[in-house]
C-alpha cells in the first residue's frame, strides 16, 4: 500500500463511549485514516462530532445510508475502505451487511448482530464478496493471551481439563439506566441490546476469550441468569456451566452488580501438565502454574514469547501494554490483512490472527444458548448454532 487506509465510522460521536477509542487504536500504527462519518444518530451531535474531528463537510453524513452511498461514487483510494460500526447492537447488522453489499470492509463492535439469524447472514454475505470483518473482541488482542494461547496448542499443559473464566463489573449495581446514563439505558433495553444484557454485553467477551485461548468449543451449557435489581428487563448477573468439546468441564462467571469491580476479566486453565492464569487488570502477567515445579512468571516483551505474542507488542518490557493497545493490534492486524488483499500478497498467519464474522456467530449462539438455559428447568442444554 502507498497510502494509508481509509475508514468511516457509524456512531462514537461525543455522544458515545467506544468510538473515541477505535479512532486511538486505528491511529496507533500509521496505517488508517479517519475519511468519513455519520457519528451520531442525532444529526447536531454528528456534525459536531465531526467538525472537532477535522472531517471536511463533503464526508459528515448524518444517516450511515447516506454515508455508504455517497462514498461508494467516489474513486477508489478517495473513498473508505472499510466501515467501522461502534452503535449499540441493534443497529450493527444493518449498516454492515449494506456496507459488504456496496464493497466496504468492515469491523464491527461486539456482539456482531441483534440475533443470530442475523449474524449467520452477515457471516455468509463476507464469504459471498470475499471482504473483510473484523469483530472487536478486544482481550483477545493482548500480547499475553496470544501467549496463552500459543502455549496451550503447543501442547504446554498437556491435555485441558478445567477452564475458569470471570467477568465481573460493578457499574450497574444501582439503577444507573434511570440515572441518565446513555451507555446503560441501551444496554437494559431488550429492544436496542438483545435478548441478553449481562451475558450479551460481557459474557459474550468471557466465551470468546475461553474459546480462544483454548482453541475448544462450548457443546453444552447449564445457565443461572439472574436479574439483581428490581425492575429490570435483562439479566445484570449470570452463572454458566460448560462442558468443551476437548473434555474439558468449565465455569463462566459474568456479572454488572458486583459492586466495587471495574473490568475484573479473569482466565485460568488447566491441564494435566499446569495452569495459566491472566487478568485484564494486570494484563502484562500471564502466570504458568506446574504440577511439578514452582510457577514462572511470563511478561510482555520477554524474548522468549511467541512469535504472535511478538507480533503485538510495541514497546521493551516494563512499558505497560493496556487496553488501547490491545484494540490496536485487531486494527493493525485487519489492516495489514486488508493491505495484503489489495497489493495481491499473503498476510501472515500473525496478521490473521484477529476475531471475525465466525466469532460473531459463536457469541450470537452463545447468547441465545445461554437465554434457552437460564429459562429452562433441564439441566443441561446442548449448544446449537
Ligand atoms: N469491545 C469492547 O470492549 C466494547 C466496549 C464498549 C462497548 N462495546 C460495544 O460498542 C457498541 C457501542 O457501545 P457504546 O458504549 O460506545 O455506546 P454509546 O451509547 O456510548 O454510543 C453509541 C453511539 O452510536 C450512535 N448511534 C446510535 N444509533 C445510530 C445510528 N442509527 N446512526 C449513527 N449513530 C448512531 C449514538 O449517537 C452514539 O454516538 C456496543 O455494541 C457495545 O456492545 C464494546
Amino acid at each position: 500500500m502507498n497510502r494509508k487506509l481509509k475508514m468511516g465510522m457509524v456512531g462514537g460521536g461525543k455522544d458515545a463511549f467506544i468510538g473515541a477509542v477505535h479512532r486511538i487504536a486505528a491511529n496507533m500504527d500509521g496505517l488508517i485514516e479517519l475519511a468519513c462519518g455519520a457519528l451520531s444518530h442525532n444529526p447536531d451531535i454528528a456534525k459536531d462530532s465531526a467538525k472537532s474531528l477535522f472531517l471536511p463537510e463533503s464526508r459528515t453524513y448524518t444517516t450511515y445510508q447516506e454515508m455508504i452511498k455517497a462514498e461508494a461514487k467516489l474513486p477508489e483510494g478517495e473513498r473508505m475502505d472499510f466501515l467501522t460500526i461502534v452503535t449499540p447492537n441493534f443497529v450493527h447488522f444493518d449498516p454492515a451487511y449494506m456496507a459488504l453489499d456496496n464493497g466496504f470492509n468492515v469491523v464491527v463492535e461486539k456482539p456482531i448482530t441483534f440475533t443470530l439469524d442475523e449474524a449467520k447472514k452477515l457471516q455468509k454475505k463476507v464469504e459471498e464478496t470475499g471482504l473483510v470483518l473484523a469483530l472487536t473482541h478486544t482481550y483477545s488482542g493482548y500480547p499475553m493471551v496470544k501467549q496463552a494461547k500459543q502455549m496451550v496448542k503447543d501442547g504446554a499443559l498437556g491435555k485441558i481439563k478445567k477452564i475458569i473464566v470471570e467477568y465481573p463489573q460493578g457499574w450497574l449495581t444501582r439503577m444507573s439506566e434511570r440515572e441518565g446514563n446513555a451507555q446503560a439505558a441501551w444496554r437494559t433495553d431488550p429492544s436496542k441490546s438483545g435478548k441478553s444484557g449481562c451475558m450479551g454485553d460481557i459474557g459474550t467477551h468471557a466465551a470468546h476469550l475461553a474459546e480462544y485461548i483454548t482453541g475448544s468449543r462450548i457443546t453444552k451449557l447449564c445457565a443461572d441468569l439472574n436479574i439483581m435489581v428490581p425492575g429490570r428487563a435483562l439479566d445484570d448477573d449470570g452463572n454458566v456451566l460448560l462442558k468443551f468439546d476437548n473434555g474439558a468441564a468449565g465455569v463462566l462467571i459474568a456479572s454488572q452488580i458486583a459492586a466495587g469491580e471495574e473490568n475484573a476479566l479473569k482466565i485460568r486453565v488447566y491441564g494435566d501438565k499446569g495452569g495459566l492464569e491472566w487478568a485484564q487488570q494486570e494484563p502484562n502477567t500471564l502466570l504458568l502454574k506446574w504440577l511439578d515445579r514452582p510457577t514462572e512468571i511470563y511478561r510482555t516483551g520477554g524474548g522468549y514469547l511467541s512469535s504472535f505474542a511478538k507480533h503485538n507488542t510495541r514497546v521493551p518490557a516494563g512499558h505497560p501494554e493496556g487496553y488501547l493497545e490491545a484494540f490496536g493490534n485487531i486494527y493493525r492486524n485487519f489492516a495489514l490483512t486488508l493491505s495484503a488483499k489489495l497489493d495481491g500478497t499473503t498476510p501472515t498467519t500473525e496478521m490473521l490472527d484477529f476475531p471475525t464474522a465466525a466469532d460473531g456467530v459463536r457469541g450470537m449462539a452463545f447468547i441465545d444458548n445461554v437465554v434457552k438455559s437460564g429459562g429452562s428447568s433441564e439441566k443441561w442444554t446442548d449448544f446449537t448454532v
